[in-house]
């Protein structure tokens, strides 16, 4: 299963890549928090990826593409939350995996900032909890390995909407470009995430 999650910031890309990965026993790759714990740990990729991020700015495709290549090195299946955004990434992804089928998930766009403003995230495991529809069983700590849980630093209201401009701008193509190679599932993204997920599978022929 090759399976390619769409959709602006908050939709829920990684909220759902967590359960496909799991039902699929594949690999999840999310290209976000692979840099922010680059980012984290200082590494020369953290260092140069930081700035972009910080501003809501992609980090070029000149980093991504070989990043993303390594990665799904001798894969047979996986989940890729967040690569491809630009349209030479999503070349670079045709060469390696042609048959990848994307899912967008969509959202009305008024929903996007609340989802947003209230999500949690694990330091450490990356599990992702939200305030008010997913919240911890403790407020503040993950449920699944205690860590202290961060709000992220691009959920800023100014970094969201820079985000929100540069997915219109430069991932909308990749969207089309999936389209036109009939290789697009769009999925409601409204509604729980248990819910939410069972569409993505429908949609994904499981
Ligand atoms: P990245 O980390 O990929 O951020 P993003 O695409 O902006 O997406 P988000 O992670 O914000 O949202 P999501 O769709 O995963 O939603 P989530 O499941 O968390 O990228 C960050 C940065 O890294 C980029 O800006 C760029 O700088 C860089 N980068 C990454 N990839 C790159 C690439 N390929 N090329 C260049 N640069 C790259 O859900 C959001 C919240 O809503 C959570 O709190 C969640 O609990 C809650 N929630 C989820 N589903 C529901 C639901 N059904 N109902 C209610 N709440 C829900
Ligand atoms: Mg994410």
């Amino acid at each position: 299963m090759k399976i390619v999650l769409l959709g602006p910031p908050g939709c829920g890309k990684g909220t759902q890549a967590q359960r496909l990965a799991t039902h699929f026993g594949v690999k999840a790759i999310a290209t976000g928090d692979i840099l922010r714990e680059a980012v984290r740990r200082g590494t020369p990729l953290g260092t140069k990826a930081k700035e972009y991020m910080g501003q809501g700015k992609l980090v070029p495709d000149e980093v991504l593409v070989p990043l993303v290549r390594e990665q799904l090195e001798g894969l047979d299946g996986f989940v890729l939350d967040g690569f491809p955004r630009t349209v030479a990434q999503a070349a670079a992804l045709d060469k390696s995996a042609p048959e990848a089928v994307a899912v967008r998930i969509q959202v009305a766009p008024d929903r996007l900032v609340g989802r947003l403003g209230g999500r949690r995230v694990c330091p450490s495991c990356n599990a992702l909890y939200h305030v008010m529809s997913t919240p911890p069983r403790t407020p503040g700590v993950c449920d699944r390995c205690s860590t202290p849980l961060v709000q992220r630093d691009d959920d800023k209201p100014e970094v969201v909407r820079k985000r929100q401009e540069v997915y219109a701008a430069e991932t909308a193509p990749v969207v089309e470009r999936f389209q036109r190679s009939d290789r697009l599932r769009t999925v409601d993204g409204e509604g729980t995430p248990d819910a939410i997920f069972q569409r993505v599978l429908r949609a994904v022929g499981d």
